[in-house]
């Protein structure tokens, strides 16, 4: 018998004839406002491990549609996912994936290399008949999913937080130009500045990283991007704003991973806050994905 138990309950609002919401242990909280703006319930699951270290579950009464919410934010998620997907066999599943593992591993560089985001696409299809995901890394790893997807962004929820610190003309900035649209959906809540920073070597051993065309100096800056992950692109960037001028430096994303002392380091740098969303649970997760998920759940 499994020798470890925890247990996942919530039951708020008047019922959803028909619906529940079920979730894997580490998106607990999330689910739990998903099944409230979905005026629904969320099913009770006992989670253990057996002694030798393997995942058990065991889900409570379902409906005849079953929401089932995950995120995949280490090996232990993704497993505890897939047998949350099988426990529910016997219902209409629909898949919230709020952060995906491994999306970051989108080709291969190397013979012999996997490519992880579609390996991990191609278990979640199973069993399941549509998926949302949160401001999946790259939208184009939602090709390796065999069923229906949507990929839904808490730009706006991010620039709405902001709007609460009451900054003064804050800078919004991307650490790439890659990730400049989403900094431009960021900023369009406040209609704030929006710029990204630029890398330039100037030798061997010393980069520079500047805004391309704007001045930190006096500012309130604000980075922005989809995953932090090391808190290393932000940290460095974090120094050389101070270093350019600038006020105070926040660090905002979608997907707290935060790995390996990331919030410490991201402290250390002089980052005045870090702010995140739920997809990951942390401290730090000041804004809910829930509401915007519900949203797309209600308008397929
Ligand atoms: C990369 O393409 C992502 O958008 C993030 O910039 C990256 O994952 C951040 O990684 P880290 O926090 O380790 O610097």
């Amino acid at each position: 018998m499994p020798n470890r138990t925890t247990r996942a309950l919530c039951r708020t609002g008047p019922r959803n004839d028909s619906m529940k919401v079920i979730s894997t242990e580490k998106s607990q909280v999330l689910a739990t406002r998903l099944a409230r703006a979905l005026k629904t319930t969320i099913v009770d699951v006992n989670y253990s491990r057996f002694p030798d270290g393997e995942h058990y579950l065991r889900a409570g009464a379902l409906d005849e549609e079953t929401i089932i919410v995950g995120s995949v934010v280490d090996n232990d998620a993704l497993v505890q996912l897939l047998l949350l997907i099988d426990a529910c066999e016997n219902s209409k599943n629909r898949l919230v994936l709020p952060y995906m593992a491994y999306a970051r591993q989108d080709k291969r560089f190397h013979p012999g290399e996997p490519i992880s985001s579609r390996a991990v696409a191609q278990v979640f299809s199973r069993g399941i008949s549509d998926i949302t995901t949160v401001n999946i890394h790259d939208k184009d790893v939602l090709r390796f999913f065999s069923v229906p997807t949507k990929n839904i962004s808490v730009a706006r929820e991010i620039g709405s937080y902001i709007k609460t610190l009451d900054l003064d003309n804050p800078l919004i900035l991307s650490p790439d130009d890659g990730a400049l649209a989403f900094a431009e959906q960021v900023g369009s809540v406040g209609r704030w500045d929006v710029d990204h920073l630029e890398k330039t070597r100037l030798s061997g051993v010393e980069v520079r990283m500047a805004p391309k065309q704007l001045c930190a100096k006096g500012r309130s800056v604000i980075i922005v991007d989809d995953i932090i992950s090391t808190g290393g692109t932000i940290a460095t960037a974090a120094g050389m704003l101070y270093t350019q001028g600038a006020d105070n430096v926040y660090a905002a994303c979608v997907h707290g991973v935060l790995t390996g002392g990331a919030y410490a380091r991201l402290m250390a740098s002089g980052i005045r806050d870090v702010i995140c969303s739920d997809t990951v649970e942390r401290a730090c997760s000041k804004l809910s994905a829930a509401d915007r998920i519900a949203h797309a759940l209600n308008n397929p």
